[in-house]
Parts: C-alpha cells; sequence; structure tokens
C-alpha cells in the first residue's frame, strides 16, 4: 500500500488515508449562510475519497470576513446551516473540518472575479477593518485599518470561541485556526504589519501574544478529544527567512504546549516585498523543517497534484497529510484517481458504496 493511503489517526479521529482538501473560499454566501453551493460542493468533494475535507475560511465575526460573500459562524442560524454541510461530508466518508478566522486589514474586499480589490470607500457594502496596526497592505489592497484596542483585541479572541463552541455544535470534529496569509493573526505575528508598542507588538513574545491566547482561550472549549489545529505562514520570502522561519518554530512549540495537535504549515502573505518560489511541493522541505524541529504532525499543501508527489512527501516524512486544492476542484474525485495512478489494490474503495460497487471492475480508459 502506498503511504498516501494509510490512514491517519490524530486524537480520537481516524482519517481513511493521507488527503485532505484545504479550506478554499467559495464567495457564494449571503449574510454568511451556506447554501445549495455549499451543500452540493461539500458533498462532492467528500464523496471523492479524500479523509479530511476542510470548510473554507468562516469569518468569526461580520468584519472578519474577507468579502460579502464569506461564510459566517457568529450567529446560530449560520450554525445550523453549518451542521448540515458537516453531515453530508460525514455521510462521505471524510471527517468534517471547518476553518475558522478573521480577514484583519485584508477583509472588506471584492470577490476576486470581481476585482480582488478592497470594495471602494463610499460604497455600502464596504466596512472598516481591523488589524494590530493602522498599516495597509498595499497595491490592491489599499485600505487602511483601524488600530485595534485592547478591547478590539479582546473581543475578537471571544468571537474565536465563540465560532468554535459553534463549530463543535454542529458537528464538526477538527478545527483549523486561521493564522496565515496575512488576515488578522497572522498580521499581529508580522513585522510587516505589527507596529503596536504595547503587550501584543515588539518583539517576539508581544507578536505572539494573540495568536497564543486565542489559541489557549480556543482549546478550554474545544473537546479534548478532537484534534484542533492552525494554518500558519511560516516563512514570508521577504530575505528575512532564516529569522522568520526560526520564531516560526519557537512560536509552534508555545502552540504544542498550548494544546495544538498539528501545524498546517503555509506561507505568511503579509507583505507585497515576497518572492515565493512556486513550484512543485516548494513547501515541502519547509513543512519538514518544522515537523522534525517541533515534533508536532504537519500538513501543508502549495501546487502537489501529481499523486506520485504527494506519496512521496508522506512517504519521506516531509508531512503527515496532504493538502490538495485546486486538484479537487478540477476532479473532485482526486483521490479514486490517485488510488489509481499507485496501483492500489482496491482503488475504488476510497470512494462509498454507490460508486465503489461499479467501479470495482471498471477500469476508466
Ligand atoms: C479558490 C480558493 C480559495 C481558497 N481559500 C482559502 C481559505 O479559505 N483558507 C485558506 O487557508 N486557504 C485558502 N486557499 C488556499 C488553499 O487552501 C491552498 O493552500 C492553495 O490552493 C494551494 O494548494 P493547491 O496548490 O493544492 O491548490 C484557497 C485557494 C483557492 C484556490
Amino acid at each position: 500500500m502506498s503511504a498516501l493511503f494509510t490512514s491517519f489517526k490524530l486524537k480520537d479521529v481516524t482519517l481513511r488515508n493521507r488527503i485532505a482538501i484545504p479550506p478554499m473560499c467559495q464567495y457564494s454566501a449571503v449574510d454568511g449562510l451556506t447554501n445549495d453551493w455549499h451543500a452540493t460542493h461539500y458533498a462532492s468533494l467528500a464523496r471523492g475519497g479524500a479523509g479530511l475535507v476542510i470548510v473554507e475560511a468562516t469569518g468569526v465575526a461580520p468584519e472578519g470576513r474577507i468579502t460579502p460573500a464569506c461564510l459566517g459562524l457568529w450567529n446560530d442560524e449560520q450554525a445550523a446551516r453549518l451542521a448540515k454541510i458537516a453531515a453530508s461530508i460525514k455521510a462521505g466518508g471524510a471527517v468534517p473540518g471547518i476553518q475558522i478566522g478573521h480577514a484583519g486589514r485584508k477583509a472588506s474586499a471584492n470577490r476576486p472575479w470581481e476585482g480582488d480589490d478592497h470594495i471602494a470607500e463610499g460604497d455600502l457594502r464596504a466596512w472598516e477593518t481591523l488589524s494590530p496596526s493602522a498599516v495597509a497592505f498595499g497595491a490592491n489592497l489599499p485600505k487602511v485599518p483601524k488600530a485595534m484596542t485592547l478591547d478590539d483585541i479582546a473581543r475578537v479572541r471571544d468571537d474565536f470561541v465563540a465560532a468554535a463552541c459553534r463549530a463543535r455544535d454542529a458537528g464538526f470534529e477538527w478545527l483549523e485556526l486561521h493564522f496565515a496569509h496575512g488576515y488578522l493573526a497572522q498580521s499581529f505575528f508580522s513585522v510587516h504589519a505589527n507596529q503596536r508598542t504595547d503587550q501584543y507588538g515588539g518583539d517576539f513574545k508581544g507578536r505572539s501574544r494573540f495568536l497564543l491566547e486565542t489559541l489557549a482561550a480556543v482549546r478550554q472549549v474545544w473537546p479534548e478529544h478532537l484534534p484542533l489545529t492552525a494554518r500558519f505562514g511560516v516563512i514570508e520570502y521577504d530575505g528575512r527567512d532564516e529569522e522568520t522561519l526560526a520564531e516560526s518554530i519557537e512560536l509552534t512549540c508555545a502552540f504544542r504546549k498550548a494544546g495544538l495537535d498539528m501545524l498546517n504549515v503555509s506561507v505568511g502573505f503579509s507583505t507585497l516585498t515576497a518572492n515565493v518560489p512556486w513550484g512543485p511541493a516548494f513547501l515541502a522541505p519547509i513543512a519538514e523543517k518544522v515537523r522534525s524541529a517541533t515534533g508536532l504532525p504537519v500538513a501543508s499543501s502549495w501546487c502537489i497534484d501529481v499523486p506520485a508527489t504527494a506519496d512521496r512527501v508522506v512517504a519521506d516524512k516531509q508531512m503527515d497529510l496532504v493538502m490538495i486544492g485546486r486538484a479537487h476542484l478540477a476532479n473532485p474525485h482526486w483521490s479514486y484517481h490517485a488510488a489509481l495512478a499507485l496501483k492500489e489494490e482496491k482503488p475504488s474503495w476510497v470512494l462509498p458504496a454507490p460508486y465503489a460497487h461499479w467501479l470495482e471492475r471498471y477500469s476508466p480508459s
């Protein structure tokens, strides 16, 4: 059996294989609510055979959504609709996960296919954005955010906790905190975004405080037997990489002590000065570094879509789970095709019975 199709146990949750579908915003919600689009999208992904399906970045507060069309989890109606999504993922044989986050200074944006830029000032759909400091990201996201007060910081931390409670009660079994991609939590850690001089800025300890406090507070309410994970940009590719990676590893060790069960290793995306070395599996060596330095299981993604590569990064212990994103948009049955490509003995077994039964004696030409 290939390494990719071995099961993976974390806390009391067992994934049927090492393939995870990372959170991917659908920008298709109204008032933060899931609808028919999300229902069919997530059910079909789960039926495709991956072990884990993580629901897209879901705002812990209205102003924490990236766009007005992003999901939310700040009220009970949103939670009730998400409960149906969690159940459908489970019915497809995958473990239902969800990513909760706050978009910080990158919030209040238009959908990617409608400009991917900040909604113009004066447009009634725009809102005030929050960040550790009043420093804009720049380029297509030029809006200057409000520097958060201590009350704002406490409120957003509590919003994370309330959203985690709703995710738990909605039946999600895997929680991912969005601490990456230049959104609010990553901005607290980033020297590019955080210019505070109080206890939430300055040195490593100050820039880590919001992330650690939020994690610790969520751990209090997220069940001990279920995995609590975070997606964190451990590197910016901004020329300060050795220093950033060393700090990220130190923070990941602190996350582990605070109760984190796995890290989804990603890129910071906090600065326009980054020079990301895009290419097949480019983040795998960084994930391996974090995994070996912290002893924490890691997942990672970015530009992995070939089954043999996905199998290799698991076999070589660079990562415990492989996140396959866009390849699943192209083909929700990517896992089945990966099982065929890797010559699994019973490739159709990754699929639910109504598909598996028919495909068992059928080889796609
Ligand atoms: C349509 C789309 C939406 C995304 N939304 C999110 C998101 O909600 N949260 C997140 O952490 N990353 C998001 N990402 C990044 C993906 O999770 C993933 O890391 C990225 O697509 C790279 O993996 P891939 O090369 O396998 O596609 C998104 C990517 C895409 C293509």
